[in-house]
């Protein structure tokens, strides 16, 4: 396994098709998953690339960028562990300059969900994942359907900037008692963690719901709880990420909630009601 820690020495050729997975890094099974579903596009003739970059300028909270987990080399060996042929670990400074003045703005679909608690967010996102792919100038990006928001950004992103380059999406990966795996999961104490797998349990629940007030007043009784502090739960259209009624169309119920300073996000797509 090849590890580049300069943008520079991503210019060198790799066989192709090359797949990229985008991380943070702390990676757990979910990653893994990701990595794994890349090797299978890559073919074993291809380049599989992984990039570890704990991206600052996505973080809206000092103390949530400060307490992210960083454990490189364990992530480094995980890597080698997955047969990835190539990992990404720039610094910061490798990839942002001092002056940098040109961000991607998306204006629609980041405005609901996440992008209304995290100004700023989606932006970072955007940008952080335009300059991976222009570095990298992947065939295939792999990204998880846990960030459902952040998939559907990316995909508008590519759309919208003509970006050559296709988007698989892998679906959530989830601990045996219905957590979504998540690099912040870490971050919970013992009690916190044996309460949070209810997220799970309220959305998949109340997805059977008959209308859109019955599906979010049942998902919202079944969340809280007084270990937590619910940041926002909606049903939006599964396209439009915008508030659904119309429950003939596939809609996506998603959930993000506070444990103490830790912020976990999850979703249940809806089948649209024949
Ligand atoms: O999903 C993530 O881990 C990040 O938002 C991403 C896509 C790697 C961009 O920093």
């Amino acid at each position: 396994m090849r590890v580049v820690t300069d943008p520079a020495g991503l210019r060198q050729p790799v066989a192709r098709p090359l797949v990229l997975v985008p991380t943070m890094g702390a990676l757990h099974e979910g990653h893994l998953a990701l990595i794994r579903r890349a090797r299978e596009a890559a073919g074993p003739e291809g380049t599989v690339a992984v990039s570890i970059f704990v991206n600052p300028i996505q973080f809206d909270r000092a103390g949530d960028l400060a307490a992210y987990p960083q454990p490189l080399d364990d992530d480094l060996a995980k890597c080698r562990a997955e047969g990835i042929d190539l990992a990404f670990t720039p610094e910061p400074d490798a990839m942002y300059f001092p002056d940098r003045s040109v961000t991607v703005l998306e204006n629609s679909l980041s405005k609901p969900l996440c992008g209304a608690t995290r100004p700023g967010h989606f932006d970072g996102v955007c940008t952080v994942v335009l300059k991976l792919f222009n570095l990298f100038q992947p065939d295939i990006a792999v990204f998880g359907e846990k960030d459902y928001q952040q998939l559907a950004i990316i995909r508008r992103m590519v759309r919208d900037l003509d970006v050559p380059v296709e988007i698989l999406a892998h679906p959530t990966l989830r601990e045996p008692d219905g957590l979504a795996m998540s690099s912040r999961n870490v971050r919970l104490t013992p009690e916190q963690r044996a309460d949070a797998p209810r997220l799970h349990r309220a959305l998949s629940d109340a997805a059977a719901g008959d209308t859109r007030d019955d599906i979010l007043e049942r998902a919202r009784d079944a969340i809280e709880s007084p270990l937590n502090r619910l940041d926002y739960l909606e049903l939006v259209d599964a396209e439009t990420l915008q508030p659904a009624t119309d429950l003939k169309r596939p809609t996506v119920l998603a959930t993000a909630v506070f444990y103490g300073d830790v912020r976990l996000i999850d979703n249940q797509p809806v089948p649209a009601v024949s």
